[in-house]
């Protein structure tokens, strides 16, 4: 099928390397002109495993097209994806400017039939004014063309990207046409021979599915944050507490470990976003403001707890940091909980050495270039004579350091694990201070 991906992001980049690897010929429009230009001679703008290979493939075997020109993509095609940002707006609310952009401009260059499918996370309702604004630019032209529109929500990983969109759990299709489900299943069909589902509803209830997705899962981690702060209390061990829960299929292991809490460009703005849609339509979600309130204090209580240590004294204080990514095996720094400690810790005067094995170009771009912010070259090097590690992302690398030489090149042997990474019996044995989430407090 001949395809328009619009947003080069790691949703819409991933989407339409995917679907050019199934043998459609996928348009992969963006507006970012010097991202597109990089894209033409396979440059990927992000780090997704396995992401350049199949855009580098897909490209040599001209399935797959970069381009800037979004109303030549809308002609040359049957199905338009909206893969653009969705980002936060000061009130909570999704900011739906980037969609609705896209919308008008496919409304003044539609010539013929065309299915446009919302694949950004947008809230309830916003097909609706998708529908409107391309109704209006066709208005606007004195023409009609037919279009439908769908909800196709995406619920790939950063991280594992092209195994999550090419063998998904599900696929969610919200439309209201059975002719336009056929033709989604029959573009899906490929991904699902493994028999996972493709779940076809109602737009509202599809739109719905993925905040709805994302909110059970940001949940369950500020549960285990809120059990880890009773350990801290009651001095349950909270490594255990989670292995004794999670061995119950109907809770479940994943998603259940202690630390600083969600982070990333999609918890932290859906969350907000459905917070948003339920108060303004006069009902209080009172168990996902909770839930945003924890995962806030997880990161206030972890910089807390180091203030503590030094004594409220972080002027001139070397501390290295380890982890900025918002989780392992991605660059995305997007309301990382690394950010956030780094910047709480430089207004108190600390001096940082940072490292992460991604993650270092992303984060000097959101941290700016700040004088008392330095990357080091290895996880070692960012150790050398500091008087304190910090954990922050719980990268595969870091789970097996070479204790000894960490403390040789530490001023101090102290470690604040805001992922638990380590067993805190073994590191009082190798002479560490360990400091870890849920920790019985003292006194
Ligand atoms: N990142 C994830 O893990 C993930 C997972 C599921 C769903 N989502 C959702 O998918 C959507 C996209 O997220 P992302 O992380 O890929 O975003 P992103 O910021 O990585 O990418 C968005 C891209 O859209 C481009 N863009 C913006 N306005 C444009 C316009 N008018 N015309 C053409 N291109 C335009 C930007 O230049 C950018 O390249 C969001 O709604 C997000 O919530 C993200």
């Amino acid at each position: 099928m001949k395809l328009a991906i619009v947003g080069a992001g790691y949703v819409g980049l991933v989407t339409a390397a995917c679907f050019a690897e199934m043998g459609n010929e996928v348009m992969c429009v963006d507006a970012d002109g010097a991202k597109i230009d990089g894209l033409k001679q396979g440059r990927i703008p992000i780090y997704e495993p396995g992401l350049e290979d199949f855009v580098r493939r897909n490209l040599a075997e001209k399935r797959l097209y970069f381009t800037t020109d979004l109303a030549s993509a809308v002609q040359k095609s049957l199905i338009i994806f909206i893969a653009v940002g969705t980002p936060q707006d000061r009130d909570g609310s999704a900011d739906l400017s980037a969609v609705l952009a896209v919308a008008r401009e496919i409304g003044r260059n539609l010539n013929g039939y065309k299915v446009v499918v919302e694949k950004s996370t947008v809230p309830v309702g916003t097909a609706q004014l998708v529908r409107q604004a391309i109704t209006e630019e066709l208005q606007a032209r004195g023409v009609e063309y037919e279009f439908d529109v769908v909800s196709n929500p995406e619920f790939l990983k950063e991280g594992t990207a092209i195994d999550d969109f090419m063998k998904p759990d599900r696929i969610v299709v919200g439309c209201d046409d059975v002719r336009v489900a056929e033709l989604m299943k029959e573009l899906y069909a490929p991904f699902v021979r493994t028999h996972h589902p493709i779940i076809i509803m109602d737009v509202v209830s599809a739109e719905l599915t993925k905040y709805a997705a994302n909110a059970f899962l940001a949940t369950k981690i500020s549960f285990i944050n809120e059990m880890a702060n009773i350990c801290a209390l009651t001095g349950a061990n909270i490594s255990m507490v989670r292995q004794g829960i999670g061995s119950d299929p109907r809770i479940g292991h994943l998603f259940l470990f202690p630390g600083l809490g969600y982070g990333g460009s999609c918890f932290p703005k859906d969350m907000q976003a459905l917070i948003h849609t339920a108060r303004s339509r006069g009902y209080i979600p009172r168990l996902l403001e909770a839930a945003e309130a924890i995962n806030q204090d997880q990161r206030q209580n972890f910089v807390n707890l180091i203030r503590r240590y030094f004594d409220d004294q972080l002027a001139g204080r070397k501390l290295a940091v380890w982890g900025l990514s918002f989780k392992p095996g991605t660059d995305d720094v997007r309301e990382a909980p690394a950010l956030t400690v780094i910047s709480r810790l430089v207004e108190l005067g600390a001096a940082i050495q940072a490292y992460d094995p991604q993650a270092m170009q992303t984060a000097r771009e959101a941290l700016g270039n700040h004088p008392q912010v330095t990357y080091a070259a290895s996880s070692y090097e960012a150790l050398k004579g500091a008087e304190a590690l910090i954990i922050n992302t719980e990268w595969t690398s870091f789970r097996e350091p070479d204790f000894e030489r960490m403390k040789s090149l530490m001023k101090n042997a102290v470690i604040f694990d805001g992922r638990n990474l380590y067993n805190p019996v073994k590191m009082a044995k190798l002479g560490f201070q360990y400091f870890y989430i849920g920790q019985k407090l003292e006194g």
